[in-house]
């Protein structure tokens, strides 16, 4: 049972290629579903729960969720795609579940082009795992000879290493424009909401600021300027499969329309280049304002 935006549609595609059924947790204006939104869909079928860390920040309400869930006997997956370096409650994101699933693609913050990396406690979880994609070394479970490939190469884990090894130096290099980032669109009349908040953007990886503005209108025209000023952001378009609204599912609804946040990568800029940055993030986002 994945949330509403915005894992990705493959999250979903995995749920039922193994012939699950999927029902999607509709989100809050903080991006993830809390445990009120979650515990209504707990019908006795549903066996695990997909919580994704969105845009480089915790899932607020995770503590909760991971225990209310742990006394249910539902499994926590932890969709930590979006989630390198980010904490939650003094932990890492990924170690309030009993799996925790890392992508490497090439938009993530540790990025090999595709793959990732899944984590867990379970020793004998990881074996069956490893042998169910297709580590041919580890006899399969119950002497089942069929096998999947989702092996990561060699080649490609070995580019994922120096990135993990400089991970806390990107992220702490990426926190102050982030800081003045989120404090420049705090100030702006126009801008409703902020992620993160500025006592949350410690546990946030640095990588993105989020706002939340008026209407759709206000929104695309930021994203317009954004694109043509080369700054890079996510803006949900029609269709975006990060939205279980274009999944093939039946059961979607969302509390928030999605069509009026959008969300700004902060890049790795020299100081010097910092104050130019943030006048062009504040033209953008007061573009509404002035039309
Ligand atoms: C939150 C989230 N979950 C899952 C995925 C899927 O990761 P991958 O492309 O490695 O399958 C993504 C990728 O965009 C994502 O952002």
């Amino acid at each position: 049972m994945p949330a509403h935006p915005p894992p990705w549609a493959s999250v979903a595609t995995a749920v039922h290629h193994a012939g699950g059924t999927v029902h999607i947790a509709p989100v809050t204006a903080d991006l993830t579903p809390h445990w009120e939104q979650i515990e209504p869909l707990l019908h006795p079928t549903v066996t695990a729960v997909v919580l994704a860390h969105v845009r480089g920040r915790p899932a607020p309400d995770t503590v909760r969720i991971a225990a209310e869930l742990a006394e249910r006997g539902i499994t926590l997956i932890e969709d930590c795609a979006q989630a390198w370096a980010v904490t939650v409650d003094g932990q890492p994101a990924g170690s309030h579940g009993t799996i925790a699933v890392f992508s490497t693609q090439t938009w993530k913050l540790i990025a090999t082009g595709e793959g990732g990396v899944v984590a867990a406690d379970d020793p004998d979880l990881l074996q069956a795992l490893r042998s169910a994609t297709g580590d041919t070394r580890i006899p399969a479970a119950g002497g089942n000879p069929w096998r999947g490939n989702c092996r990561m190469s060699e080649l490609t884990a070995a580019s994922a290493l120096p990135q993990l090894h400089v991970l806390d130096v990107l992220t702490e290099l990426l926190h102050p424009l982030q800081a003045r980032v989120i404090n420049r669109a705090l100030g702006m009349p126009n801008v409703q909401l902020v992620l993160p908040a500025p006592d949350e953007a410690a546990r946030s990886n640095g990588s993105l600021v989020g706002v939340w503005l008026p209407t759709p209108n206000d929104a695309r025209r930021a994203a317009d300027r954004l694109y043509r000023d080369g700054i890079r952001h996510w803006y949900p378009s029609t269709g975006d499969l990060h939205l279980a609204a274009n999944w093939p599912v039946a059961d979607t609804h969302s509390e928030v329309d999605l069509a009026c946040y959008l969300d700004i990568q902060i890049p790795m800029l020299d100081e010097h280049h910092h104050d130019e940055f943030l006048d062009a993030i504040a033209t953008a986002l007061a573009g509404s304002e002035a039309q």
